[in-house]
């Protein structure tokens, strides 16, 4: 049901979905790997559309307490009746700040991002990267995609250095070759202001 919701919403808004289809299950897998979460880390998912990655969060951390923001109304009513054990947001992830505090969160362990940043301009994602940071903990992780083809367009080395400028270390995996489109993932650690890399 989610998958159909995704594809009306692309029709509707191709520019906010920023895919055509949902993430494949072998990139859900591949990020949720990479977030490397621990017991008791307070997760964040952004942009979840039909649930691909919050399946896959679901299945591998049922313990963790998982917040997803959803932008559309629809896709977030959708997440709601698949993970009844989720907290669903449905506002842009940029009012983290002010809904954090109802959500009881002032900690952030680890961020799993679903949107479409190579559409997106520098000042969209500075907004969104700078609503997050000042929640992370010292050891957290930022963890994000880009499609392979997207590596020509400006905007990824836009989300590159704003990632650098934000974190100590930021490194990348070998291509997904399995979802289509082809992606890669950014893992962001050791936010800058919060210490030293420290070791899990
Ligand atoms: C590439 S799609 C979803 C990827 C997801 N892993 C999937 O497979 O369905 C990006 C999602 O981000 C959402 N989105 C876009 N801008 C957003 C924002 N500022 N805050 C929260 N969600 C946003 C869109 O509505 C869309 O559902």
């Amino acid at each position: 049901m989610s998958t159909l919701l995704f594809i009306r919403d692309v029709a509707r808004n191709p520019v906010r979905m920023g895919a055509i289809a949902p993430s494949g299950r072998q990139l859900a897998r591949a990020i949720v790997a990479a977030a490397q979460v621990a017991p008791g880390d307070v997760v964040i998912e952004l942009g979840g559309g039909s649930g691909s990655f919050t399946r896959e969060l679901v299945a591998r951390h049922p313990e963790n307490p998982l917040t997803v923001f959803e932008l559309s109304a629809d896709l977030a009513a959708g997440l709601r009746r698949e993970f009844p054990s989720v907290r669903v947001v449905a506002a842009p992830v940029e009012d983290f700040p002010k809904v954090a505090p109802s959500l009881g969160i002032s900690r952030v362990d680890r961020i799993i991002s679903g949107l479409p940043w190579a559409l997106w301009g520098e000042a969209r994602q500075a907004a969104v990267l700078d609503a997050l940071t000042p929640y992370l903990a010292p050891t957290a992780r930022l963890v994000t995609f880009h499609y392979l083809h997207s590596r020509s367009l400006g905007r990824v080395s836009i989300t590159q250095r704003l990632l650098r400028e934000r974190f100590a270390r930021v490194t990348h995996s070998a291509p997904v070759w399995a979802n289509m489109p082809p992606a890669y993932l950014n893992i962001a650690e050791s936010p800058r202001g919060c210490g030293p890399l420290t070791p899990r």
